[in-house]
């Protein structure tokens, strides 16, 4: 799900993701969740006391292929009245490398670069009726999580803006059939998680609270990183990506499949790190022996926490 930039991310190396696993993902999860914007979410917003039309501004933090903002847009198109609405979309990353080509992108959707993990433009504090994120962390301790859910609610319009994070916790692998192996599947999850879960610092705000690689062991609190950024009507919902039982979607194994090709891009990028241990060689190995065993049935699971709260003022 989310590229794993590592807990130290300014020393740990951008992955370069592959667009159609990013919009493949993009399916699965919408398949799954069965919305792009939170029934929580009034859409369009409650005006904040005009009269005017509204003018709805959406961003995309960590947008990557922007699939999930073309997405909204063509549902707004469908859904809005174009004399009475204007949308405008905007995505953000701190890397251009997914974008599509400009050219290709309706008028009302742009596409900037920008961490953030760093205060975004004075221009635009204040001006969203909704911010959503999805799968950018892959392990981020309270203290990195809450700066960027700070940064991020700046940009929301006092009262009405609402903010939307989603992102994927807790991978678990199982067996479908008795006696078959999960080893390489599992050899590469952990060579992952060994490389960028940050090790426990003594305080809590060195506690991982979301991302991919982390694992739970109790309530982790997560709502309150949203109070604390001064947002209200928090609610956090978590669905597994087991949700859907239907066979003839194959969820379960696209699902499994495209995890692991994120996995092994970010196995790809450690190889020629001193002492990572990985090799052009073992992930060849390891990539041929994952998918045989997912063949045999083995497949994953994770939570998608999807955390929803309005800027309060
Ligand atoms: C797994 S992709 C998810 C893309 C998209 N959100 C989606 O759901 O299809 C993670 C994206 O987050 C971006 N990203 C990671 N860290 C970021 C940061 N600190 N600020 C902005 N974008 C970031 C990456 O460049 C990448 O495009």
């Amino acid at each position: 799900m989310s590229e794993v930039l590592g807990p130290s991310q300014d020393t740990q190396p951008l992955i370069e993701e592959i667009p159609s696993r990013l919009d493949e993902q993009h399916t699965i999860t919408t398949e799954t969740l069965g919305f792009l914007i939170h029934p929580n979410i009034p859409i369009p917003p409650r005006s904040s006391g005009g009269t005017g039309s509204p003018n709805l501004k959406i961003a995309d933090i960590g947008t990557g292929t922007a699939i999930w903002l073309l997405d909204v847009a063509k549902t707004l198109s469908a859904t809005t009245t174009p004399t009475t609405t204007t949308c405008h979309l905007t995505g953000y990353d701190i890397s251009a490398s997914a974008f599509p080509p400009p050219q290709t992108l309706p008028p009302n959707v742009s596409l900037r670069t920008h961490d953030m993990r760093v205060p975004f433009p004075d221009a635009e504090l204040g001006t969203y009726d909704l911010v959503a994120v999805r799968f950018v962390s892959s392990a981020s301790t309270r203290r990195e999580w809450a700066r960027a859910v700070t940064n991020i609610a700046a940009l929301l319009k006092p009262g009405v803006g609402w903010l939307q994070w989603i992102d994927s916790c807790n991978f678990a692998l199982y067996n479908s059939v008795p006696g078959t192996s999960r080893g390489a599947c599992r050899e590469i999850y952990d060579g992952v998680q060994s490389a960028f879960v940050p090790a426990r610092g003594g305080d809590e705000g060195d506690e991982v609270v979301i991302g991919l690689m982390m694992r739970e062991a109790g309530d982790v609190r997560r709502e309150e990183v949203f109070r604390d950024a001064g947002l209200v009507d928090v609610h956090e919902d978590v669905f597994s990506t087991d949700r859907l039982q239907e066979p003839e979607l194959e969820l379960r194994e696209k699902g499994t499949r495209n995890i692991i090709v994120c996995f092994l891009g970010c196995l790809e990028g450690l190889v020629g790190v001193e002492g990572s241990g990985w090799t052009s060689e073992r992930i060849a190995r390891v990539k041929q022996d994952a998918m045989r065993e997912v063949d045999q049935g083995v497949y994953h699971t994770l939570d998608q926490v999807c955390i929803v709260g309005r800027r309060a003022t």
